[in-house]
């Protein structure tokens, strides 16, 4: 089977089935999510965190994002594979074509996030004019860190979540192939998911979205420290790595998982 397309996903979408998408950073991991159902892989700059221990993504070079997409590439046949756009690595439209087309080209990727403020919303229509797919990450933006001062809830009150809808609708009409919604209540990523006829994938952004993504490590219990509320452990009560992978795809295509109390009000 060829690897699955934009079009597949928007499909789904538009007949109201969800996806499964999870990080994944090397081959043998990659290769087990895909056999197990997911098919969205996302090489997510959290490598920087939870593959080289540092504290925060901010780190992460292009080297880096590049090796560890063509690992997932490489040893997958169907999914489709986003990386994501390292810190500082999309500042100007030159320099964001330039490191888009590099994940593409050299990592062999078929999507790029990026993480994104208001401002930078041109972004998105520079990169789809160019042929570069996008998937635009609003809400909670991990490498702004130093700048929130800590990972916390976003667009919790009516302007702030006024003004994500309005992001929101700005990166659909750029050309944003997909949206990712990071933190943000439930009554805001039902309101976006509503509005945008583009798929939404949530991470802790409640059950409305087309799909949900989670850093692997994390739903396969293996990061240590407290786990944030909307994480599941779905290694509790599974057999291998394969059933919780199992468990975990059939939830999310289900709605069955984010449940409420992985979700923000
Ligand atoms: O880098 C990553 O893994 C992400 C997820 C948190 C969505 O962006």
């Amino acid at each position: 089977m060829p690897r699955l397309t934009l079009s597949h996903f928007r499909q789904l979408h538009q007949q109201g089935e969800r996806f499964a998408t999870l990080t994944a950073y090397d081959a043998t991991l990659a290769r087990l999510f895909e056999q197990q159902g997911v098919e969205l892989l996302l090489v997510g700059d959290s490598l920087g965190m939870v593959v080289q221990g540092e504290e925060s993504t901010v780190a992460v070079s292009m080297e880096a994002m590049l090796y560890h997409t063509r690992m997932v590439v490489r040893s997958t046949e169907t999914a489709l594979v986003m990386a994501d756009m390292p810190f500082m690595s999309y500042r100007h439209p030159q320099q964001a074509l330039k490191n888009s087309g590099r994940l593409l080209a050299e990592g062999g990727a078929q999507l790029v996030k990026l993480e994104l403020h208001a401002e930078q919303i041109d972004l998105v229509a520079t990169l789809s004019r160019a042929g570069v797919p996008v998937c635009a990450h609003l809400g909670l933006l991990p490498q702004q860190v130093h700048q929130l001062g800590g990972y916390r809830v976003q667009g919790q009150n009516a302007e702030q979540a006024a003004a994500l809808l309005d992001s929101a609708i700005a990166c659909e009409q750029a050309g944003a192939s997909m949206l990712l919604l990071e933190c943000v209540s439930q009554q805001v990523s039902r309101a976006v998911s509503e509005r945008l006829s583009i798929p939404v994938i949530g991470i802790g952004a409640g059950p409305a979205c087309a799909s949900q993504v989670l850093v692997c490590y994390d739903m396969l219990g293996l990061t240590p420290g407290r786990r944030p509320r909307f994480v599941k452990n779905y290694m509790e009560g599974a057999s291998s790595i394969a059933d919780a992978i199992t468990r975990y795809v059939t939830e999310v295509k289900q709605g069955q998982f984010p449940a409420p109390e992985h979700c923000f009000a």
